[in-house]
């Protein structure tokens, strides 16, 4: 397999950092961290979720990247580079940030409106004590939603089309440290309200009685989703790193500042649900209702500035990662089929597009729920909690027990004295802590969605979510035996690990 570095690699460190940084940042940290804060319970869940960076999300980023910096093509054939009988991690690689784009824009469609509201007063008017109301009447009207997926998702493929390259890197380095800026302002905002210290409690005084099993998968899932784990994309960005790159500091740091823009997301959030006495259960509209409030309480003029800005930031950040997750999908289809790379784009944007539409519909129309339940949250379930704990689980064993420990160690510490030491801890955790730990997690899940302490209650609600993601992993089985079948008979595994 030829090595592709040549034309598309990084040049500095920081671009590396803030192109890698600028995907993994986005709704994970600034939407679905607080809210699955609020659900499990505070600072326990908090706790659990650090560990889980810690132990699995850098472990496991770790080993993406050495595949990645190994190989330089797109995921399904670096998998099967590897093996012949890996190739289905790929394609689960590239099904995965598929679905999730698919109920992706429609929150960044929301954040759309919640902006355009904001440019237009109707944001801050509707303030104090509606704002539940309003949040409510607009996801559960069935036109606006789509349309303004529409415009979301319009943006996204547009850029895909034009290529991602320099614009993308370039504008990451000036909206990430801006989003940055424009969150700690919200967050001081937030903690001067009255009642602050209580959401500081809620976050980082743990209440462990609060623990369930399901907390611990949901902490494990927001790991994987939050830095862009198990799906393909650090494999592909591992193939532009240049050569003298310390992989282990660099995904050190990656979970650092990841984690630390998420935290910012909780201390902007819950002192303001605790100082308005808002339920910091509410799920997936926590934070638009929550900040909506904020703003309000900023009075009419300044909240309005700040609410612009502000949804404008969640709009970059959630851009700059649906780009990312779409070209995982357009890069296979390209280099796969041949297929221009304009047509890609669209095809597949249209059908995630489609997907969203009726996702995007299914809080109002009792239609399209699944027993009662809306498709964000089932198409979330189906991949964060069951299919990425596989993949990642499934990719740790393979890079911990195929790349010979000569190439980890330099990869791993390519300037450092200590890389025996690091190897050791690090190859350890690899083979056996991060893949046991992500299975245990999800066998106790699993057993807790049948036992119907996971939001599903009836038994069709339960089967959804084990079915479809029985039936993905089937489905990538069956393409690797015919992958293997049709193209790849005389193939050699040709990666040099
Ligand atoms: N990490 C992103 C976020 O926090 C979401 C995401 C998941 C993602 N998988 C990805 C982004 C793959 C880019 C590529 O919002």
């Amino acid at each position: 397999m030829i090595k592709q570095k040549q034309n598309k690699g990084f040049t500095s460190k920081f671009g590396f950092l803030m192109a890698t940084v600028g995907s993994a940042v986005g709704l994970g940290n600034l939407w679905s961290f607080p809210y699955r804060v609020g659900e499990g319970g505070g600072a326990a869940f908090v706790f659990i979720y650090i560990i889980m960076v810690c132990l699995v999300g850098v472990i496991a980023m770790i080993g993406e990247f050495v595949i990645g910096k190994r190989s330089g093509v797109n995921v399904i054939d670096t998998f099967g580079g590897i093996s012949k009988w890996s190739k289905w991690l790929g394609y689960l690689g590239v099904i995965v940030p598929f679905l999730i784009l698919c109920y992706y824009q429609v929150i960044g469609g929301w954040s759309i409106k919640y902006m355009i509201d904001y440019i237009g007063g109707i944001g801050v008017a509707s303030g104090a004590g509606n704002v539940g109301g309003m949040f409510g009447t607009f996801t559960q009207s069935v036109d606006m939603p789509v349309v303004y997926l529409f415009v979301f998702a319009f943006v996204v493929a547009i850029i895909v089309l034009f290529g991602v390259n320099k614009g993308i890197e370039k504008a990451s380095k000036i909206l990430m440290p801006a989003l940055f800026v424009c969150l700690i302002i919200v967050v001081i905002k937030s903690l001067t309200l009255p009642n602050a210290s209580e959401g500081l409690l809620f976050l980082f005084k743990p209440d462990f009685s609060k623990v369930k099993g399901s907390t611990i998968l949901s902490a494990l899932g927001q790991v994987f989703f939050s830095m862009s784990l198990g799906m393909g994309i650090n494999v592909a960005y591992g193939s532009y790193m240049k050569d003298s790159m310390n992989i282990g500091k660099s995904s050190v740091l990656i979970g650092v500042m990841d984690t630390v823009i998420a935290m910012l997301a909780g201390m902007a959030i819950f002192p303001a649900v605790f100082s308005f006495g808002l339920e910091p259960t509410a799920g997936p509209g926590l934070l638009f209702v929550v900040l909506a409030e904020v703003f309000a309480s900023m009075g009419p003029i300044v909240g309005r500035i700040f609410g612009a800005i502000f949804f404008m930031l969640v709009i970059l950040a959630a851009v700059t990662s649906s780009i990312a997750l779409l070209e995982v999908p357009v890069q296979f289809i390209v280099e796969r089929f041949h297929i221009n790379r304009k047509l890609a784009s669209m095809c597949v944007a249209g059908i995630v597009f489609g997907i969203g539409a009726f996702i995007a519909m299914s809080f109002g129309v009792k239609a399209f729920q699944v027993e009662g339940v809306d498709l964000l949250t089932l198409f979330d379930s189906i991949t964060n909690k069951i299919i990425l704990p596989i993949t990642a689980a499934s990719t740790c064993l393979l890079v911990g027990y195929k790349v010979k420990p000569k190439n980890l160690m330099n990869d791993l510490g390519a300037d450092t004295k200590n890389k025996i030491i690091i190897y050791k801890i690090w190859g350890f955790l690899i083979r056996y802590v991060t893949p046991i730990g992500i299975l245990c997690v999800l066998g106790i899940g699993i057993y807790e969605v049948f036992s119907g302490q996971a939001g599903f209650t009836t038994i069709e609600g339960k089967l959804a979510i084990i079915l479809s993601a029985i039936v993905l992993v089937v489905f990538s089985i069956i393409a690797n035996v015919i992958a293997n079948y049709l193209y790849d008979k005389k193939q050699k595994n040709s990666l040099q690990l």
